[in-house]
């Protein structure tokens, strides 16, 4: 098998492609909108997301092509979460993925403009992929609804309305489970629907191994704003803090959320452990996801 970061390297650079192509062309009027939306999605980031749907994909061998697709369209609204994100109106940032964010490099309306847009374009991608289209609809239900005001939206609608309020574990993780994990679910969901049809019990491994990572993202998020710089991070570090925002780590300090990372990494890799080898990038992933450093 590819090592790793071999794997990931290439997923990478796929992803940066298919995202190019799947983007309306610079050229096309309006061309700054267009080119606004090509730097808040090209160039940078992680492609976790991506990541997962290809790690989930290749598991229950579907199609490369397909895969790109659907990855492409997961971080279509990533990228559109990340720029509504650092708006003045919500965390108010100016450094995203080592660069200026949106709406300081262009300005508010056209950051609020680039993330209308690249939701809509992310679901225009999603639904001309080829294939059964009863199959088709419910990706696109999927994604809809991990991205709404029953997933990320709804978490970040908790997020606003919780600074400076202590809130409880079960109210945190509750926040956390909707503005990042259900994200991370619609991309491992996504790219195993892109493959052979699921038995139930793969729908419940695949959900309790999303469930893990989704959540541990998050208080790695929340660990990595407390404890890395700026530089390394592409982002403003500290923020949370200054901010009064409740995260794992003023809630249960910084020893104790690493300790709930590791807990739940452990957590994944029990979760796909029917899968025997063909999950290890699934269990890399959930390495990657608690031991990275950006
Ligand atoms: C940051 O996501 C926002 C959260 C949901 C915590 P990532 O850490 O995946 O950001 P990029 O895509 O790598 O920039
Ligand atoms: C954002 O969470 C989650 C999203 C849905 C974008 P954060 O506000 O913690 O993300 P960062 O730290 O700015 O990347
Ligand atoms: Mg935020
Ligand atoms: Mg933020
Ligand atoms: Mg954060």
């Amino acid at each position: 098998m590819t090592p790793f970061a071999q794997w990931m390297k290439t997923v990478q650079a796929d992803m940066e492609h298919a995202l190019a192509a799947y983007l309306p062309s610079v050229t096309e009027t309006p061309a700054r909108l267009h080119e606004a939306m090509h730097y808040a999605t090209l160039d940078g980031g992680k492609r976790v997301r991506p990541l997962l749907v290809f790690a989930a994909g290749e598991l229950f061998g579907a199609a490369p092509q397909a895969l790109a697709r659907a990855a492409a369209a997961v971080e279509m609204i990533h990228a559109y979460s990340l720029v509504h994100d650092d708006m003045p109106c919500m965390d108010d940032d100016a450094l995203r993925r080592g660069k200026p964010t949106v709406h300081v490099k262009y300005d508010e309306a056209t950051a609020l403009l680039v993330g209308d847009a690249l939701q809509a374009q992310a679901f225009l991608v999603l639904s001309e992929g080829e294939g059964d289209a009863g199959r088709q609809l419910a990706m696109v239900r999927l994604l809809a609804r991990a991205s709404g005001s029953v997933g990320m939206c709804g978490g970040q609608a908790i997020d606003l309305a919780s600074v400076g309020i202590a809130l409880s574990q079960p109210e945190l993780e509750q926040m956390h489970r909707l503005k990042t994990g259900a994200l991370l679910r619609a991309a491992v969901m996504l790219g195993a629907w892109c493959g052979k049809a699921l038995a139930d019990d793969e729908t419940a491994a695949l959900d309790r191994y999303a469930a893990a990572i989704g959540l541990a993202f998050q208080v790695v998020d929340d660990i990595l704003d407390a404890t890395a710089d700026s530089a390394a991070l592409g982002k403003t570090a500290g923020k949370d803090a200054a901010d009064n925002k409740p995260t794992y780590v003023s809630i249960l300090g910084l020893d104790a959320s690493q300790v709930l990372a590791e807990k739940l990494r452990g957590d994944a890799h029990r979760a796909v452990e029917q899968f025997g080898n063909q999950a290890q990038r699934l269990r890399e992933l959930a390495d990657l996801i608690v031991q990275r450093k950006a």
